[in-house]
């Protein structure tokens, strides 16, 4: 669930070309059960009509503040007093350098300017021409807002309306949706720098074989954005798949697990959760051809053999950071048999507080997953559902075993 649901929103529109999308982050914030305000500036008005925001909303639009359908003639405290958040989707420049110098000449500023500062979070979402997003007086603007509080939400950057390419678009509606959501999760891991892997690793064989493990990296890449929304620092080292980076997450991509754990050890020296959930591979071939292995025609086959590859957990694990309790390991189990069994028995081996096993029946590739939660205290389930809820719910387990791990130092 998005935590935007049950929130009242302001949402503030100023002129751009963008209000087209303000349409849909508006219909996708009442989808998500949010209420939403609409007010819209008068240049907002020039590209999107009140009608089309009042339908979608169901509520009154406001845009001026002489609009005598506020009872005390005081739209701007009234409007801004009930809102959990204001949220301008566009934000021009030009709205930006009145919000910078305190301007109240509209009802939208009127309102940013009349809201309690501590209650009352505004959020950002430019959207402008690359070259007025780049201009000196702009980024100042947008220094100064955020001092005073302001969230900025993007920028995007891509194809602009006017035919250019660069930064300045606003972030596409979904993606407002989340960052909106993210801004509501609880902060469990406010100051924490949270190191990930995800996907498999692919271990050469010859420049155009390799042998590999089934995972889509989907469940690590959703810990690591969910991580990120709880207030963590994110890396996320991926091995070969084709996921989007989360919004704010760090990637490193490597290949083969000899990659991986170069990547993760120094990482692993500033990081204060190590979460492994990646399928590192066991062994890779021994001698990995330099050129393609031919078919000679004969029949006959190549015979590979293996050498070991580091078993990075467990190395993080038995590091002295790791020992002194300055970061928590958590690692990962995917089993075809015995799942508490080989899961308590791995925690043991590899040295972690926390081992999660992928309840099956093997979830590859899947949106949804069930896991089983092994810990010093014994164990617990968290009940099938999306990876996204599944990695949420595995984040707060791991603050509130953080936190009391901290707690008894
Ligand atoms: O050793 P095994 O693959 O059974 O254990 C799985 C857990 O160990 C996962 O958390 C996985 O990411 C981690 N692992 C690792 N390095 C390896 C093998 C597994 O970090 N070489």
């Amino acid at each position: 669930m998005n935590a935007i649901a049950g929130k009242h929103i302001v949402l503030g529109l100023t002129g751009g070309i963008a209000c087209y999308k303000a349409a849909e982050f508006c219909r996708a914030l009442v989808k998500a059960g949010a209420s939403v305000q609409v007010v819209m500036t008068q240049a907002a008005e020039q590209f999107i009509t009140p009608v089309t925001m009042q339908a979608l909303s169901n509520r009154p639009v406001y845009s001026s503040q002489w609009d005598v359908r506020a009872d005390n003639n005081m739209a701007h405290i009234n409007l801004s007093r009930e809102a959990d958040a204001i949220v301008v989707a566009p934000c021009s420049a030009d709205f930006i350098a009145r919000l910078a110098h305190g301007a109240a000449d509209d009802l939208l500023a009127l309102m940013c300017l009349a809201r309690p500062v501590e209650r009352v979070p505004l959020l950002l979402a430019p959207a402008m021409n690359r070259e007025m997003w780049a201009h000196p007086a702009t980024q100042r603007n947008l220094v100064q807002v955020q001092q005073d509080g302001a969230v900025v939400l993007g920028v995007g950057s891509g194809d602009q309306a006017c035919g250019e390419t660069g930064d300045g678009r606003m972030l596409e509606p979904q993606e407002l949706l989340e960052e909106a959501g993210a801004f509501f999760q609880p902060k469990l891991l406010a100051g924490q720098q949270m190191l990930v892997t995800a996907g498999p690793t692919f271990e050469a064989i010859d420049p155009v074989r390799g042998i590999t493990n089934h995972s889509s990296g989907k469940m690590g890449f959703a810990i690591a954005r969910a991580a990120r929304e709880a207030g963590a620092e994110v890396t996320l080292v991926a091995g070969p798949v084709s996921l989007p980076t989360p919004r704010g997450v760090r990637r490193i991509d490597v290949v083969s697990a000899q990659n991986m754990y170069d990547a993760v050890i120094p990482l692993a020296r500033d990081a204060s959760i190590f979460v492994a959930a990646a399928a590192v591979a066991d062994w890779r071939p021994d001698r990995a051809a330099q050129e393609k292995i031919k078919k000679d025609g004969s029949g006959a086959t190549p015979t590979l053999g293996f050498a070991e590859n580091p078993d990075i957990l467990a190395t993080v694990a038995q590091s002295e950071r790791a020992r002194s309790g300055a970061l928590y390991c958590v690692g990962f189990a995917a089993e075809s048999h015995d799942l508490l069994v080989h899961a308590t028995a791995k925690r043991a081996r590899k040295g972690v507080p926390l081992l999660v096993g992928n309840i099956g029946p093997a979830t590859f590739g899947q949106d949804d997953n069930a896991l089983l939660l092994v810990d010093a205290h014994g164990h617990s389930e968290l009940a099938r559902a999306s990876k996204r809820v599944l990695a949420q719910q595995l984040v707060a387990e791991i603050a509130a075993r953080r936190s009391s791990t901290r707690s008894e130092e």
